[in-house]
């Protein structure tokens, strides 16, 4: 028998994602993010599960999009740093990519570039997060410059990032919206500055594009609950089996170190999943699991290829047992805060030995 381990990726759940971030922000136009993999589910086939939905897709890397095209994905890809390497306006004009320019050398690499056409420009605008891109005053200049060089950039967007639109405070977020409106209103510009957080509760800001990740893939950005009415489907479900049932007595330690020791007499399961994985090693004691759909918790240090759940008020589990470790019935947000972590770093780090095994209905097409 194979290793059970597998990552079940729903591609009609990523579609009914997709298509309420689009509900929520009717009048901007939805990017749909697919960096790292899309998250770890995937990146060429959920980019073609949402070809026929999305009019554009964000990558971090020209590598990423390259995979895309190779798979057969047509719409314009945004690469979110832009290039790394001036020789990369190459790539970016044979494959029609769109660029986002947040440093000078970028800058100075198109205007020396000459394109057979000219290229799609997101220039970042520095708006308070202070990763990427430029302040207000140094923008402007550079927009101009931009404006100017018709035979090099045909299409000029102002693109932003909030720190902290996730939060229940809004203060900082209102002080980069401001920022933003005040470039936006002095240029005209059309803006792209939502991610999931601010496509889901900010609609001031969905602007001309909004571009979600995560809520794509089903987990919830935001620090409080969902506004009432929304849901978002878990697209990735981990599912393993038990491949061990130990019975042992009050007192003894399991797993390394003797982390966690049992109570009472107990039947620990062992599960073929693991940190080698990507199971998150800095699971406490407790995280939960569904063991044949009972909620279990990890008991002990997770190991490479396995880790243990208690399974003594499931009399019925056994070796065979399906275990989720997260998805359908078991949100990555919670088992997230288990492991002092967010979904996206669970969801990112599926590591390639898991396979990924695709599903969607035959007539959800279109
Ligand atoms: C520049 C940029 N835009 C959009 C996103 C998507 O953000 P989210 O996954 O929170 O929707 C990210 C995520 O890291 C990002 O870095």
């Amino acid at each position: 028998m194979a290793r059970p381990l597998r990552a079940e990726i729903d591609l009609d759940a990523l579609r009914h994602n997709y298509r309420l971030a689009a509900s929520l922000a009717p009048g901007s136009r939805s990017m749909a993010v697919v960096k790292a993999d899309a998250y770890g589910h995937g990146a060429v086939a959920c980019a073609g599960a949402l070809a026929a939905l999305a009019p554009a897709f964000a990558v971090a890397s020209i590598e990423e999009a390259v995979t895309l095209r190779e798979g057969g994905i047509d719409q314009p890809i945004l690469l979110l740093e832009g290039i790394f390497e001036a020789h990369e306006l190459e790539t970016v004009e044979a494959l029609g990519l769109w660029q986002v320019i947040h440093s000078d050398w970028q800058l100075e690499a198109l205007l020396a570039y000459e394109p057979r056409q000219p290229l799609t420009v997101w220039l970042k605008l520095d708006s308070g997060m202070h990763r990427l891109g430029f302040p207000p005053a140094a923008f402007i200049a550079r927009w101009e410059r931009l404006r100017q060089a018709r035979d090099k950039t045909c299409d000029l967007h102002l693109i932003s990032h909030f720190a902290s639109a996730d939060l229940d405070d809004a203060t900082a977020f209102n002080a980069q919206h401001e920022v933003v409106e005040h470039v936006r209103q002095q240029l005209g510009a059309p803006i792209c500055v939502a991610n999931s957080p601010a496509t889901l509760v900010k609609p001031q800001a969905h602007g001309a594009w909004n571009r979600p990740g995560i809520m794509l893939y089903g987990s919830n950005p935001l620090e409080g609950d969902l506004p009432a009415g929304l849901t978002l489907q878990p697209v990735m479900t981990l599912r393993s089996r038990l491949i061990a049932v130990q019975t042992l007595d009050a007192g003894q330690p399991v797993g390394y170190g003797g982390r966690w020791r049992t109570p009472r007499r107990s039947r620990i399961g062992v599960v073929a999943a693991g940190y080698g994985d990507g199971y998150d090693r800095h699971a406490m004691d407790g995280t939960p699991v569904l063991v044949d759909g009972q909620r279990c918790a990890i008991t002990g240090r997770v190991s490479m290829d396995m880790l243990t759940v208690d399974i003594s008020h499931v009399p019925e589990a056994d070796v065979g047992s399906e275990v989720v470790l997260w998805g359908k019935g078991l949100a990555v947000d919670e088992v997230a805060r288990h492991c002092d972590t967010i979904g996206y770093t669970l969801l990112t780090g599926v590591l390639p030995r898991v396979p990924r095994v695709y599903s969607r209905s035959p007539k959800s097409d279109g």
